[in-house]
This record gives structure tokens, sequence and C-alpha cells, in this order.
């Protein structure tokens, strides 16, 4: 059983504990918890939301590999079936309403032997009627949770199902060690979990509970470890609201950078997501002097009008987040920003919407997530009355959108001619043709077309120059192959 200490949901020590052993005549290794034997099972887990959600599926995945359980690719093939949910917005929430009740027919098909639980935000806050509406769902359990689950499998093959956790991790520091299973170069680790921010229209502070950290030493040497120990190259420092980082230990984002910029073998560093008020003097002057730290920076900015920032409770103006980017601009001259915009929030006049179109002029974003505000229950803006109809909502959303491909197919053609490092994460075939695709330093994604055909470039470092583009991708031309391994940076 793995003893780490854990901020996602300590186990209870009492409980059983898995051991393995092998069957003497056939040779088919299996699991003991308690009195129950746990023979080779498939787990089959549908992700929504955040890169914390898929993070946490991993993490889930990697846990139930010491009950026997390895990844079914399709449902069908499943004994068991978990959603890890986000409560976000409605339309993450819908796709996951309807999946769920089709489990209903998977599990009669499989004559109920078909086990189903729902993870993740919205059974954080729903678990309890989730639990009492649909009868085929065996259990429900929150993101705190997460590091109980073989204890909640083992008690719905126990026969104990419709249960439902959703306890907060109380502990003063969260204290995890990264769990990785897929084998590529690049990995996500968790440094602080929650948010304190309580903007008005987020339900992420009710189901990611209070903001907390991991203390830096524990990050480094975990990440020293995946470097070490799993060739881990790029690595991405991932939270809610990462600026807040360490604020309870008297440690920053800025100083974890300045360590982790020490590791030999770690390449690249990334960071998600900024909050703009949070971003401080000392973290922009590390994107200056940093040789690892990715040059694309995500800052959410969500209005361009300084009266909606105000009714979203955000904490900044227009004034000071332009300041924050021209800062930054001066520290590392190659930065560029991509943000998140929520169109026609609360009662949004056509004035302050107006002002978030303006905003995309000047702030020049190198690309944008846009949505339409999504009442949330729970959150304050929910309380407050709404005048905006459905179909301006969407009207604003798609002029943001046209507007953002404009300005973006300019910025994009200007890469054309220059020459790119990328790291190769894998192959596209579009219209028979078959092209790899990596990732630049900052983010941009890069199709090429090998120079052999044969060639497996797959997680290479490769030199690639841009041949053409539009307002959403980059072509470009195979220039030279660097290997798997970059000569230290001097
Ligand atoms: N912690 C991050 C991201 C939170 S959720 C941050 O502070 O930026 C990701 C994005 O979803 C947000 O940036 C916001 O643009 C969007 N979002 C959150 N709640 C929303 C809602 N109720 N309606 C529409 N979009 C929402
Ligand atoms: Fe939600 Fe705001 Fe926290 Fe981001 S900072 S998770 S938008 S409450
Ligand atoms: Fe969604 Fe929860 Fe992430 S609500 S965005 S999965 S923190």
């Amino acid at each position: 059983m793995d003893t780490t200490p854990s901020g996602l949901g300590l186990r209870d020590a009492d409980g059983p504990t898995e051991e393995w052993f092998t069957d003497q005549t056939t040779g088919q290794r299996f699991v003991k918890m308690g009195d129950i034997v746990f023979p080779p099972r498939k787990v089959w887990m549908k992700t929504y939301g955040c890169q914390m959600n898929y993070h946490d599926t991993d993490r889930i995945i990697d846990h139930l590999k010491s009950l026997n359980f390895t990844q079914a690719l399709e449902v069908e093939d499943a004994d068991l079936v978990l959603f890890n949910t986000c409560a976000v917005r409605d339309l993450a929430n819908n796709k996951f309403y309807s999946h769920l009740g089709n489990m209903k027919h998977q599990k009669a098909l499989k004559k109920d032997k078909l086990v189903v639980g729902v993870g993740g935000c919205v059974a954080q806050t729903e678990g309890k009627e989730l639990i009492k509406k649909y009868r085929h769902l065996d259990f429900a359990f929150g993101p705190d949770t997460i590091d109980s689950i073989n204890d909640m499998v083992y008690r719905t093959y126990a026969g104990d199902s419709k249960f439902f956790i959703n306890n907060w991790d109380r502990s003063e520091n969260f204290s995890i060690q990264t769990k990785i299973s897929h084998g590529t170069p690049q990995a996500f680790v968790n440094i602080i979990k929650g948010c304190n921010k309580y903007c008005t229209y987020c339900i992420v502070p009710y189901t990611r509970g209070k903001e907390r950290s991991r203390k830096l030493d524990e990050v480094v040497e975990d990440i020293r470890r995946l470097v070490k120990y799993q060739g881990i190259q790029e690595v991405t420092l991932l939270g809610q609201n990462v600026n807040s980082y360490g604020k309870e230990n008297g440690e920053s984002l800025a100083q974890l950078i300045l360590e982790l910029e020490k590791l030999d073998g770690l390449e690249l560093i990334r960071y998600t997501t900024s909050h703009p008020y949070d971003i401080s003097d000392d973290l922009i002057k590390v994107h200056g002097i940093s040789k690892k730290l990715s040059k694309h920076l995500h800052l959410p900015v969500q209005s361009g009008s300084n009266t909606v920032l105000k009714r979203m409770n955000r904490e900044y103006t227009i004034e000071h987040y332009l300041d924050r980017i021209a800062k930054l601009k001066e520290a590392q001259p190659e930065i560029i920003i991509s943000t998140d915009i929520i169109a026609g929030f609360l009662n949004e006049t056509d004035e302050e919407h107006q002002d978030t179109l303006k905003l995309l002029d000047t702030a020049k974003f190198d690309f944008i997530y846009s949505y339409a505000y999504s009442k949330r229950n729970k959150t304050r803006a929910a309380r407050s009355e709404d005048h905006l109809t459905k179909e301006i909502r969407s009207a604003r959303l798609r002029e943001i959108q046209l507007h953002q491909l404009d300005l973006q197919a300019v910025t994009r053609e200007k890469l054309v001619g220059k020459t790119f490092r990328i790291l190769v994460e894998g192959k596209n075939t579009f219209k028979d043709e078959t092209k790899w695709k990596g990732r630049t330093n900052c983010n941009r994604i890069i199709h090429f077309l090998p120079s052999d055909e044969d060639e497996n470039l797959q997680w290479h470092w490769v030199n690639v120059e841009v041949t053409s583009t539009t307002a959403l991708s980059c072509q470009g031309k195979f220039i030279s192959d660097l290997g798997k391994k970059l000569i230290p940076i001097q």
C-alpha cells in the first residue's frame, strides 16, 4: 500500500491493504485486499474539465494498478467505469449527464457486473443527489478523496454500494508524490490546490476548497525524481491560481522556478493558471532570467471592462492587467500571452462588451479561450438578477471569436520563415496526409512532413521552419533532428 503522506484523501491506516500473489497453476497474478480477491480487471475513465482533472485521472489510474486494474480503451471492455467530472460550465456538465445516463444500458448488458463511479467537481457538490437519482451509479467521490479510490472500489466489491464521499483534506500542508504512468517526457505536477479568490461567477472554490500549497522542497525533490528516474524533460506546474503558490509557507512560485532551473535534464518549465492580480514583480523578473521557463504565459483576463471585472470580483483593473503584460514583455521580449474571456457576463452592456473587443486589439493575445457566461448554483453571481438573453450572449461570444481569429491570422503570418525547436508529440492524419506535430517553447503547435517516412520522431526535439500559417495552425518543414535528449544549456 502507498504510505506516502497524502493531501488528496488519507487512507484509513487500519483498513485492509493490497497484496499480490500468483496462482501457481495458471501463473495469473491476483491481488488480495481484506478477504476479497481481485482478478485482472479493466477500468475505463472519462475525464472532463481542466488539466487538474486530467492529472487526477492519471493518479486514480496509477492507484488502481495496485488493485489489478489496467486501462480499457473501449468502455465495452470495462469492469469499472469512472467519470472525472467538471462543474465549471453547463456544456461539460450536460455531456457528463448524458454519458452517465448511457451507462444504465451498458450495465444492463453486463448483467450488473459493471461498477460505475463518479468523481471530480460535480461529485463534490452534487454527489448525494447523483447517487439518489441514478440507480445504476455505485459511488461518488470528491476531488479531495482520490487517494482513497482503492478503498472505495474495495467497498463496492465487498457489496457496499450507493455511497458518497466528499471529505475535505484538512491537513496543514498539501503533500503528495506525483504519479505518472504515460511514459512520455512531459509531466504535470500539482503544486497548489483549491482557490481562495471567489470570482463571483466561478464554482471552483466550492468544488476544490481552500488554497493549499505543497512545500517547495517537496516539489523540487518530486520533480528531481521525475527527471532522474522517469525521463521527464518538460514539466507544467499546476494549480487554479499558481501565483498564490507558497503564500502560507513564506515561499513563492518565483523561488520555486529558480530552484527547478538548477535541475540538469529538465528542459522546459510551464505553469498554469495565473491570476493577474497575483503575478508579482519577482515572478516577472524570473521570466527575464530563466533559461528554462516557457515563453508563453496563459493569463486569463475574463473581460476588457473595468466595471465587469468589478462585478466578477477579479480584484484588478484593465490598466493593471496591461501594465503586467508590458512589464513581462520588458523582462522577456519574446513572451506571448493567451487568455480566457467570458462573453455576456451578468447584465453586461453593449459598451462593456465593446471594451472587450478593444482589449483584444490592444493586448494582441496569441490565442484565447472564450465562453458564454454560464450560471452556476452556489456562486454569488447566481443570486443576482440577469437581464441578458441567451441569444445576446451567443452573439457576443461569436463576435469575440471572429474578431480574435482576424487578429490571430495576422500574428501567425509573421511566423513564416522563422525556425523553432519543438518537442514532437505525435502524428496527425488530415486529408490522407500524415504529419508530425510538436509544440514550440511558446506553446504553438507546428505540423510538418517527415524527411524520411519511416523515421520515428516521437519525443525527439527537432528544428522546423514555419512555411505557412492560418489563424489556427502552423505548417512547417523539417530542418534537423536534435535527438531525444538535448545538449545541456551552458
Ligand atoms: N483558475 C483559472 C481557471 C478557472 S476555470 C483562472 O482563474 O483563470 C477556466 C475558465 O473557465 C475561467 O478562466 C473562465 O474564463 C471560465 N469560467 C469559469 N466559470 C465560468 C462560468 N460560470 N461561465 C463561463 N465561463 C466560466
Ligand atoms: Fe475560479 Fe477565479 Fe479561482 Fe480562477 S481564480 S478558479 S476563475 S474563483
Ligand atoms: Fe472544472 Fe473542477 Fe477543473 S470545475 S475546470 S474540473 S477544477
